[in-house]
């Protein structure tokens, strides 16, 4: 299903990764938005073009996108973030994406997570799998968060506030850690590179290409409660079986003896 319209979201990923690239290995402005997060002349770019070819190829569609909010009122909505990642990017760091999402009804049916500087291409639609440059990817079998590797974006985000005390406890609980923050944290999960990614505070054009991927390979995405994801919410990726053992920790409550 969605075969035409995931081709054409990888239509969109190849011409959002050559401009990404053409400024990345170039040189671009960087500017402060209201939110007092960084925005490139690279974001402004890939956006303009995303829209664009939406409106060519399905003019019905709606279009959400990080830099320039909402467009059309449709049941279809192509969701995208031109770069996540804008730090990295502008530090010089390879780990940023361009996401695509395609909604229908509210719900996340195509999703594509492009990250040219790294030559990876995540890719699935509803009940067709999910891939790595063309070739199947499956979540890893870890069952117990002792064997398992959690991945999260940065420490600010877990020395304070609500959840700081369960993630602490589950990185300590954990086989291995590291921080690889962004898109590229829950692909790794995807993947099975990696078995937890966590995340304080996602928007909707950050988890929808997510949410596909991640399901598609076999494992779960949800808020840390376990509850369905929210713009502006948190965000637990898992290999699906570790995930309600997470959510206990994350509430702090302790290993099941
Ligand atoms: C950021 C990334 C990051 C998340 C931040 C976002 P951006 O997106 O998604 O993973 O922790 O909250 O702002 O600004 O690089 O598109
Ligand atoms: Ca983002
Ligand atoms: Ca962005």
């Amino acid at each position: 299903m969605y075969e035409e319209e995931l081709a054409f979201a990888n239509e969109l990923a190849d011409r959002a990764g050559a401009i990404g690239l053409s400024y990345f290995r170039g040189s671009f402005e960087v500017h402060e938005k209201a939110d007092r997060t960084p925005v490139t002349e690279a974001d402004l770019a890939i956006e303009a073009a995303m829209r664009a070819a939406v409106r060519e190829r399905y003019p019905g569609d709606g279009v959400l996108g990080e830099e320039g909010g909402e467009e059309g009122d449709a049941t279809r909505r192509w969701v995208v973030d031109p770069i996540d990642g804008t730090k990295n990017f502008a530090d010089g760091v390879q780990i940023w994406s361009n996401l695509i999402a395609l909604e229908v009804d509210g719900e996340p049916v195509v999703g594509v997570v492009n990250l040219p500087a790294l030559d990876e291409r995540y890719e699935a639609a509803r009940g067709g799998g999910a891939r790595l440059n063309g070739e199947p990817i499956h979540v890893s079998r870890a069952d117990r968060i002792p064997r398992a590797f959690v991945v999260f974006a940065g420490m600010e985000d877990w020395r304070t506030g609500e959840y700081a005390d369960g993630v602490q406890a589950l990185v300590a609980e954990a086989r291995r850690n590291r921080g690889f923050g962004d898109a590229w944290g829950h692909c790794l999960v995807a993947r099975g590179s990696a078995d937890v990614m966590v995340e304080l505070e996602l928007a909707t054009w950050d988890f929808a290409a997510l949410k596909v991927l991640v399901e598609e390979a076999g494992g779960r995405i949800s808020q840390f409660d376990g509850s369905p994801l929210a713009h502006g919410g948190t965000v637990l990726t898992t290999n699906g079986t570790l995930h309600d053992e997470v959510v206990a920790r994350l509430a702090g409550r302790p290993a099941a003896r």
